[in-house]
């Protein structure tokens, strides 16, 4: 599966449904949406506010990514804003079976995440209770930031895992991603990437996109 979920985070504010109508035209799969709080990374971006022009300009389904403190405080609001998936940091949780579950029963996707410097076995025992993980490339916070190599190791093992597990369960990957390194993620074992400043920040976003999935 070749997925592209272009982050709507590096898009012109000024300009926020524009940049939906442009991802509706384009291939991508999905739009992400990076929700900061300022607390659990050093930055704020938006939160319910902007759920709701996304949500009514989007023909893709919103890839909602939290990076947020006590997600189970708030899953529920998102998938009530119009989250196709919902994901919130395993990090920040002392126990995210909780959180999962409300995601569920709202009907969305579930998905887990983990910053770089999490060990990714942490990730074993969830493999088969979410329908997506998401290994950040980059530590989570801004938009524009370098593919740290050493998430390449960690893409090969999860998807190992997967395969071996005969899971059906999604492997999205987060940070630094472009045009240049997206067929190595993807051939690594990737489902889905995430593209922030590739996508926005380029002349013809849309080939940038073609070429992702090409
Ligand atoms: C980082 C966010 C990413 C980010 C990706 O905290 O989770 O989704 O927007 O942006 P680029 O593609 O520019 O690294
Ligand atoms: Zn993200």
């Amino acid at each position: 599966m070749k997925i592209i979920a272009p982050s709507i985070l590096s898009a012109d504010f000024g300009n926020l449904r524009g940049a939906v109508e442009m991802i509706n035209r384009s291939e991508a799969e999905w739009l992400h949406v990076d929700v900061m709080d300022g607390v659990f990374v050093p930055n704020i971006s938006f939160g319910f506010p902007v759920m709701e022009p996304l949500k009514r300009y989007s023909t893709k389904p919103l890839d909602v990514h939290l990076m947020i403190t006590h997600p189970e405080k708030y899953v529920e609001r998102f998938c009530d804003a119009g989250a196709w998936s919902v994901g919130f940091h395993l990090e920040a949780t002392d126990d995210p079976i909780p959180a999962l579950e409300m995601i569920r029963k709202k009907g969305a996707r579930t998905c887990l995440t983990i910053n770089p410097d999490i060990d990714v076995h942490r990730l074993d025992p969830y493999l088969d209770k979410v329908d997506m993980v998401l290994l950040m490339s980059v530590f989570a916070g801004f938009g524009g930031q370098k593919f740290i190599p050493e998430t390449m190791d960690k893409i090969r093992y999860v998807r190992a895992q997967i395969k071996q597990r005969g899971l059906e369960t999604l492997l999205e990957v987060d940070g630094g991603v472009n045009t240049a390194n997206a067929g190595e993620i993807f051939a690594a074992g990737a489902d889905a990437l995430v593209a922030g400043s590739a996508v926005f920040k380029a002349d013809d976003p849309l080939q940038v996109i073609r070429s992702m999935k090409a």
